[in-house]
């Protein structure tokens, strides 16, 4: 079979591509231990309200853990709880949600917090709210006929 030379050299450096983007994932994976963010945290969809920390949805001052506060919430059809909550101005945070029921959104407008929440799962997000200022919390996920009136705000105060 006759290949005409830039055949062969596109077809090196096809299959070149392909080795350097296997080495790339192979090391990464195996050698730096990487791996896709994935929800480990799984809840029991039914129990909700009777798991910590979802018994108490808002926000809460930790000690000794990589961020000052926890923001919980429970979504469910068609809210998100706590309706409004007030955060200091330069706090890290760490956001913790789930829903009881369909899958919905967690999108806080204007910052990068953008979250899934599927029912059986816990999503969380660290965040460091620097900005005073109120931010709308909308579901962006279709979850039913009442999927645009889900809305919650967090007011970001001195
Ligand atoms: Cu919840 Cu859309």
């Amino acid at each position: 079979m006759h290949m005409h030379k830039f055949e062969k050299i596109w077809l090196a450096f096809g299959i070149g591509a392909l080795v350097v983007f296997l080495v790339t994932i192979g090391v990464s994976a195996f050698y730096l231990g990487n791996k896709p963010p994935s929800c480990l945290t799984t809840i029991n969809p039914e129990k909700v309200n009777q798991t910590k920390p979802f018994t108490e949805p808002g926000l809460h001052k930790v000690e000794g853990k990589e961020w000052d506060y926890e923001l919980v919430y429970v979504a469910s059809a068609f809210s998100f709880n706590p309706v409004q909550v007030k955060v200091p101005l330069g706090s890290k945070v760490r956001v913790i949600a789930t829903t009881t029921d369909v899958v919905h959104g967690f999108e806080v407008a204007g910052t990068n917090i953008n979250m899934m929440l599927e029912p059986g799962y816990v999503s969380e997000y660290t965040t460091t709210f620097d900005k005073a200022g109120e931010y709308l919390i909308v579901c962006n996920e279709y979850c039913g006929a009442g999927h645009h009136l889900m809305s919650s705000k967090i007011e970001v105060v001195k």
